[in-house]
């Protein structure tokens, strides 16, 4: 078989899912409606499910889960408002800034480690309300952190920064697009992890391996609140229970498997561990590997992404330096051999 022959795979990143043949399956026959009536059974079900999954009283399905953080945005802030969270936050560096032209905020970032930071954090970058300042209004947190190479929060650490800002009267949101993960990692529940958080909000389309959707979840009021953006920002839909079905099927049969995505993390990070061409390789708490290339070679991530690709091996490149590789439901043992016998090749060729 040439190299172009080998099948693909793909670690560039757990949205690059095809639903399964059985996920399709629990489609057919699905009772469904016009969702943004709330006359959408299946729709209805996964939303009801996912709010007990958070502790909280109501949810709306959503089409992408950059729609449910800027909604969720749109409700807690008003134009001029400050938002905290880390540097690495999703929302500062993949939504196109869209806090600032959907919802007219701003961010004050946390420098962390990981994208994790601490309650002090929070307290020292809020600004007593003053006439000259702007209004912090909102904290956002992400479990798991993406950037952070699926860093996980500590329960008390969440519930630390979830507190302190409430105690200072701010909201409190919570990016869970991998909140699964961290919960599969360490056995603590959704519910734990959105502890004073006041929006939380679940992907479908990630380690679950939906082609679509995601689920925010708060008060019953807050709810109501992110109709209005759902209906504004075109994410109110019609017979969604065709998709909703799908998130149903993952929530029962794709959850625990997360921890064999984990699993091979692990052993990519292990193995590149012990690779020279890598100086720092992070901790892989989840399903995420990130590894900064020694500087010594004067290779950089895309080089290395480039030859990979040549063997149909997919990475991302999220630094000069720094690739990242994610694991998931379409990648298997084969893969990860596959992807470490084409980083051995490239050490080599250097
Ligand atoms: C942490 C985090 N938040 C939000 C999103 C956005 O989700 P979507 O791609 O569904 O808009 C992503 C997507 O990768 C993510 O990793």
């Amino acid at each position: 078989m040439s190299v172009s022959q080998t099948p693909v795979a793909d670690f560039y990143s757990d949205t690059q899912t095809l639903p399964t043949n059985d996920m399709l399956k629990s489609v057919i026959g699905v009772k469904t409606g016009d969702e943004r009536h709330g006359a959408c059974p299946t729709t209805n079900a996964l939303c009801e499910r996912v709010a007990d999954l958070f502790g909280m009283e109501s949810a709306m399905f959503l089409p992408s889960g950059s729609m449910c953080n800027q909604i969720a945005i749109a409700v807690h802030t008003q134009p001029g408002d400050e938002i905290i969270c880390s540097r690495e936050s999703h929302i500062v560096f993949a939504e196109a800034g869209g806090l600032a032209k959907l919802s007219g905020a701003m961010v004050s970032v946390i420098d962390c480690e990981r994208g994790l930071f601490v309650g002090a954090d929070v307290s020292q970058l809020y600004r007593r309300p003053s006439s000259f300042a702007p209004r912090t209004r909102l904290v956002v947190t992400e479990q798991t952190s993406n950037l952070g190479g699926g860093a996980v929060w500590p329960a008390e650490q969440l519930e630390d920064v979830a507190k302190t800002a409430q105690d200072l009267g701010l909201s409190v949101h919570m990016d869970g697009a991998r909140a699964l993960n961290a919960s599969v990692a360490t056995g603590i529940d959704l519910a734990t992890y959105a502890n004073y958080h006041d929006s939380a909000w679940l992907a479908f389309t990630k380690g679950l391996g939906c082609p679509v959707g995601a689920v925010l979840a708060g008060s019953r009021e807050f709810i109501q609140h992110a109709w209005h953006f759902k209906r504004m920002f075109g994410g109110a839909m019609r017979q969604t229970g065709v998709l909703t079905a799908m998130c149903l099927y993952a929530l029962d049969h794709h959850v625990d498997r997360l921890a064999e995505d984990h699993a091979r993390a692990k052993r990519i990070e292990a193995v590149l561990r012990g690779c020279e061409l890598f100086y720092q390789v992070y901790p892989a708490d989840t399903n995420i590997v990130l590894a900064e290339i020694n500087p010594q070679f004067g290779i950089t991530a895309s080089e290395l992404k480039a030859f990979l690709a040549v063997r149909n091996v997919h990475v991302m490149a999220v630094g000069i330096q720094k690739i990242r590789m994610i694991t998931h439901l379409d990648v298997g043992d084969l893969e990860v051999e596959s992807l470490l016998a084409g980083i051995d090749a490239f050490l080599e060729s250097i």
